[in-house]
């Protein structure tokens, strides 16, 4: 990106370890289909979810500062739940251009299950974290929440954006691992508490075996970034949308194809 264009309309960060982010990106695309775009993985550091939440509040803010002050954006949105549920106040005091989080969505969940017991599942990480605690304190005090960590997820979204065949043995397994909990057969509603997970939603609804609503935040989200964003002027046509990773650039070769689907058509090395 050229010093010119980013003085012209700076453009919307994204961030997230891998393709997860691309569930939030897609719903913002729908609303604001011009506005520049860079997404950035943090390859090498795949998956935040097995990491610590000590690693993870000094890695995020320190890689954002780089990607923020070489790329300019209007604003960043972490759209990784474990990276947002640890690190999202770090970030927003090393930051001076708004942030938007992702974060599980408790709040919807609760508003919608008739059976007031809700599934959450999400990285090892996530799942043990007070922000999650706070929110169903927040937003489902009156209703069930059963955990459940499937990390596994993360590398089937991965390998179905590669375009590689998934294993439906995984599927089943995060699914069963879920639902066979103690009370889980009354789970009508499942959050997925991770943005690699909607890119996986058939598959996990196909496993479940019987009716259930999947919740995830990125409509929300896009709202959000439509509104904090309502007075720039996006260029007449949308613009190339770039792709950062601080992995090796030869192992996104195989992403390209599922990267071009959301406009994203340059490969850059952080
Ligand atoms: N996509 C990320 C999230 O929403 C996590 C993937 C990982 O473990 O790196 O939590």
């Amino acid at each position: 990106m050229t010093e010119a264009q980013i003085g012209e309309c700076p453009p919307l960060l994204f961030f997230d370890t891998g393709v997860g982010g691309l569930s939030v990106l897609g719903e913002v695309i729908k609303l604001l289909p011009r506005a520049p775009i860079v997404y950035a993985a943090d390859y090498a550091g795949l998956p935040y979810g097995m990491k610590s939440e000590a690693e993870l509040a000094a890695r995020v803010p320190a890689l954002l500062g780089r990607l923020v002050e070489r790329y300019r954006p209007a604003l960043v949105t972490i759209a990784c739940n474990t990276a947002s549920t640890i690190a999202l106040d770090h970030v927003r005091s090393a930051l001076d251009i708004p942030v938007v989080g992702t974060v599980p969505a408790i709040k919807s969940a609760s508003e919608q299950t008739k059976t007031g017991v809700i599934g959450l599942l999400g990285t090892r990480a996530t799942i043990r974290q007070p922000y999650v605690d706070r929110l169903a304190a927040d937003f489902a005090s009156d209703k069930i929440l059963l955990r459940h960590a499937a990390p596994e997820l993360v590398y089937a979204a991965e390998a179905k954006l590669r375009g590689e065949k998934l294993d439906s043995n995984i599927i089943q397994g995060a699914m069963s691992g879920l639902l066979n909990q103690a009370g889980g057969d009354r789970i009508d509603t499942v959050i997925l508490a991770c943005t690699h997970f909607p890119l996986l939603c058939c598959e996990l609804a196909e496993a479940a075996q019987r009716p259930i609503q999947f919740i995830d935040g990125a409509k929300g989200i896009a709202r959000r970034i439509a509104y904090l964003t309502k007075n720039m002027s996006w260029p007449v046509e949308s613009q190339e949308g770039i792709f950062i990773t601080t992995g090796d650039l030869a192992d996104i070769t195989s992403y390209q194809p599922a990267f071009a689907k959301y406009g994203i058509i340059r490969f850059e090395k952080l």
